[in-house]
């Protein structure tokens, strides 16, 4: 939590410095009070008093009052002005966090859980600054305050007093050695529920098609329970601590009236009044003196739970992208598009086995460089060695030239266009998703992102869209055909205008004829530009210039259609299995 608060800004300490000083005013106003009551008990006692000396006290008292209810409204609006402050830079620190980070660390948090921290974590963080910030400074202030000025009234009264403290010390510590552990709890619980309802939400189709709505229920039906369970459980505990405290506080005023009338029928009568002013002082003092400890209770009980959230977001934070980020901007001169693997392996992150071994080729500026294997070979795996995705564990893989490692990574990005094997599209418009991103260079026009739909042969059904360019496209891009959500993506890298084209088994969902026709506009519109595509046709990839086969992670075939036929017997069986006789030969 500390280590937390330490990211607050120095506008946001003076800020909690300001409150700091109407807390102070607040206590001393409160403070003042009773001497204001004994002063009006001793008045009302005393015979010859004037009833304009019990208005003027009065009016003191009701001044007083008034002063600590504004002092509480600026703490209040202080307390909630850091909070929200606080809590959006740090949604914001979170979010470019977690923007860093490979896919390692996203794996590693899993995507609920980040949500949970950045959404869920930081309201607790914040409830506690907001709340916390009040009592946690007020309430210590005010038992020392309160006790120093009760000193020395009556043994008898402090004793009594100190008795219903300790009462309330026992009490506390029981509950929280209960509840303490249930609060870290919820927190994981939270990150369950969303789990459970993301991964419902999302596969809501699969969901309905399989009957599967009973199996869901149950299976969130089990997660809110459990924090339900939680919850109750933390809450019966606080639940009953508020009525104890208001009982204890009650036995306690009755408690010193009780001593007090002793004390006033053994005394003579002249310190009678003494000691009935003293009474009344003392026990709204008291009252004081347990609100206070109340109040400390409340923190002590939302502590627990923003320290967890508190712990939770500071793990993110502190989390160290494993991708490092290199400094040089360009490539070697010349060498613009070419990518070369040298003796790369990869393994997973926490995976016991190599998806890649040794994996060595080049793909020359301007070249057409495919990719083909059965699947689970680790196509999709090598390509995303190269926008860095992940780092190779052994060898080098060098773009322009220049290891990958070496590059900052924007500069490395603005090389590629990177069309990945599930097609994403976001909420927004046709023209917002083809013109997605920067690329270091000026922003694309209309007429760019026009000529990149049409080279990816997306121009019909775009312009049939009700509004064209400007047609809206839902959130996942539901709103559209799974060969026209690939044609889109195409185009966004297309109007990225790259050195190097990424197809990460990007025409899967075209029809032959058009693969053929967007593969052919790309080529013609797009010279000079390396591609590498995976796929799993030979249709696709027979006329490249170099066509590598993967097999469970190895390179078992590298060369063109013609010389693979000849010389790489797993090759041929996907080409035959493909193909006819008089396509094979032609
Ligand atoms: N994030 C991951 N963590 C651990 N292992 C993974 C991960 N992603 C993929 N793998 C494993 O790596 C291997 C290669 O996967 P990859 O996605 O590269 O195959 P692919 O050749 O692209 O297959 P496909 O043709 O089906 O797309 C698979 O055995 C898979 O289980
Ligand atoms: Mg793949």
């Amino acid at each position: 939590m500390i280590k937390l608060l330490k990211r607050l800004k120095s506008k946001e300490w003076l800020q909690v410095f300001v409150s700091l000083i109407f807390i102070v005013i607040q206590v001393w106003l409160d403070l003042k009070l009773p001497d204001y009551m004994s002063e009006i008990t001793r008045l009302t006692q005393t015979p010859a008093s004037q009833m304009s000396e019990i208005w003027f006290a009065g009016g003191k008292m009701m001044v007083c009052a008034l002063g600590s209810v504004v002092s509480a409204v600026a703490v209040g609006f202080f307390a909630a002005r850091i909070a929200a402050s606080f809590s959006q830079r740090l949604r914001s620190l979170l979010f470019s966090k977690v923007d860093a980070f490979s896919m390692e660390e996203i794996n590693r948090f899993s995507t609920d859980s980040l949500i949970t921290r950045s959404t869920n974590d930081i309201t607790q963080v914040q409830m506690l600054i907001t709340m916390g910030l009040q009592m946690m400074i007020k309430a210590p202030i005010m038992v020392v305050w309160a006790m120093t000025k009760i000193a020395g009234k009556g043994l008898e009264w402090t004793a009594a007093t100190g008795v219903a403290v300790g009462i309330m010390v026992v009490v506390i510590a029981t509950i929280m050695v209960f509840v303490l552990p249930k609060f870290r709890r919820m927190q994981t619980l939270t990150d369950n529920l969303n789990r459970v309802t993301r991964e419902n939400l999302t596969g809501l189709r699969v969901v309905r098609a399989y009957n599967a709505e009973h199996y869901q229920e149950e299976k969130f039906e089990y997660a809110n329970e459990e924090l339900t369970a939680t919850q109750l459980y933390t809450n019966r505990g606080m639940a009953i601590m508020m009525p104890m405290m208001s009982a204890l506080m009650s036995g306690l005023s009755l408690a010193i009236y009780w001593i007090g009338a002793y004390l006033i029928n053994g005394a003579a009568a002249m310190d009678r009044l003494t000691l009935f002013s003293n009474m009344v002082v003392f026990s709204a003092y008291a009252i004081q003196v347990i609100m206070s400890f109340m109040m400390m209770v409340m923190i002590f009980v939302m502590l627990p739970r923003a320290s967890v959230s508190a712990k939770r977001i500071n793990e993110v934070l502190e989390t160290k992208p494993a991708i490092i980020d290199g400094a040089v901007t360009e490539g070697k001169k010349g060498m613009e598009g070419e990518v070369e693997f040298r003796n790369v392996s990869f393994q997973y992150p926490g995976a016991s086995d190599y998806v890649l071994h040794d994996v060595s080729f080049t793909a020359k500026k301007g070249e057409t460089v495919a990719f083909i294997g059965s699947t689970g070979s680790g196509k999709s795996t090598l390509v995303s060695l190269i926008p860095r995705f992940y780092d190779a564990t052994e060898g080098n893989i060098l773009v322009d030239g220049i290891n990958v490692k070496e590059y900052a990574q924007e500069a490395l990005h603005n090389k590629i266009g990177y069309v990945p094997q599930k097609a994403v599209l976001f909420r927004g418009s046709v023209s917002s998703n083809v013109g997605y991103g920067d690329n270091g260079r000026k922003k694309p026009n209309q007429e760019d992102i026009k000529t990149a739909v049409r080279i990816a042969q997306g121009r019909d059904f775009v312009e049939k869209m009700g509004e064209q360019y400007e047609a809206e496209v839902s959130q996942g891009g539901n709103n559209v055909s799974g060969g026209q959500k690939q044609r889109l993506a195409i185009a966004r890298a297309v109007c990225r205008k790259p050195e190097l084209y990424i197809f990460d088994d990007s025409f899967s969902a075209l029809d032959y004829k058009t693969d053929r026709i967007l593969r052919s506009a790309l080529k013609k519109e797009t010279a000079g530009v390396t591609s590498l595509i995976v796929a799993q046709r030979i249709g696709t990839i027979m006329d490249a210039d170099k066509i590598i086969v993967l097999d469970e992670g190895k390179v078992v075939g590298n060369g063109t259609h013609r010389e693979l036929l000849n010389t790489c017997e797993v090759y041929k069986e996907i080409a035959t299995s493909q193909l006819s006789e008089e396509e094979l030969i032609s």
